[in-house]
């Protein structure tokens, strides 16, 4: 049961808006990886399953797949910048060049953290792809190599993005009121 209705004027990035940010993505992860190598996407779960599907299928080149699950957030809106990997990936990393696909970057905290965990295994370059940009929310320096829209701080949901396990499929991305926890 959705707690809230969500209204048009809600909605901050359309469908069809999605499908331009993902084709460009698509391009420049396509020519900007190394042509020697397969590709090889990491989504992060829960958010990330919607983006990660649509980018793999405009991407013009194959592809290996695979997913990481961290928990910093518990039920909580904001991140508690204590992460833990829940569900580990399982394809080896070592020697390769990886890109690791978020919903949303916000602190910064749970992208900083991915990095450092797959250069201890080992991965040769990571690019970070993330379909959207909370960048005035940033606690930490990040370098994002492909970005979808930078957004103002508004929580978000859609397009994979929920707010307490509600409005994951939405086919847009639509803005909620922040609940006072
Ligand atoms: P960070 O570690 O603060 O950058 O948090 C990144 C993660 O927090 C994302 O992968 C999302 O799962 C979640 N998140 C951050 N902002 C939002 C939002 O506006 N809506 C839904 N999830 C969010
Ligand atoms: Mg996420």
């Amino acid at each position: 049961m959705l707690n809230r209705k969500i209204e048009a004027g809600d909605i901050l990035i359309h469908e069809n808006q999605i499908r331009t940010a993902v084709d460009r993505l698509a391009n420049e992860i396509s020519t900007t990886y190394p042509a020697d190598e397969q590709l090889l996407l990491i989504g992060v779960l829960n958010g990330a399953f919607v983006f990660l599907s649509d980018l793999c299928r405009k991407i013009q080149r194959d592809a290996a797949i695979d997913f990481i699950q961290l928990s910093s957030y518990g039920q909580n809106l904001r991140s508690s910048g204590n992460i833990k990997i829940k569900k580990d990936i399982c394809l080896p990393v070592k020697g390769r060049s990886v890109v690791v696909v978020e919903d949303i970057i916000d602190s910064g905290y749970s992208m900083v953290f991915l990095q450092q965990y797959l250069l201890l295994k080992g991965a040769k370059r990571i690019y970070v792809c993330t379909f959207l940009d909370k960048k005035d929310r940033r606690e930490v320096p990040l370098k994002i190599d492909f970005c979808g829209y930078v957004i103002p701080d508004y929580f978000v949901v859609g397009y994979g993005l929920d707010a307490k396990e509600q409005y994951r499929c939405l086919p847009y991305v639509a803005k909620i009121q922040e609940e006072k926890e």
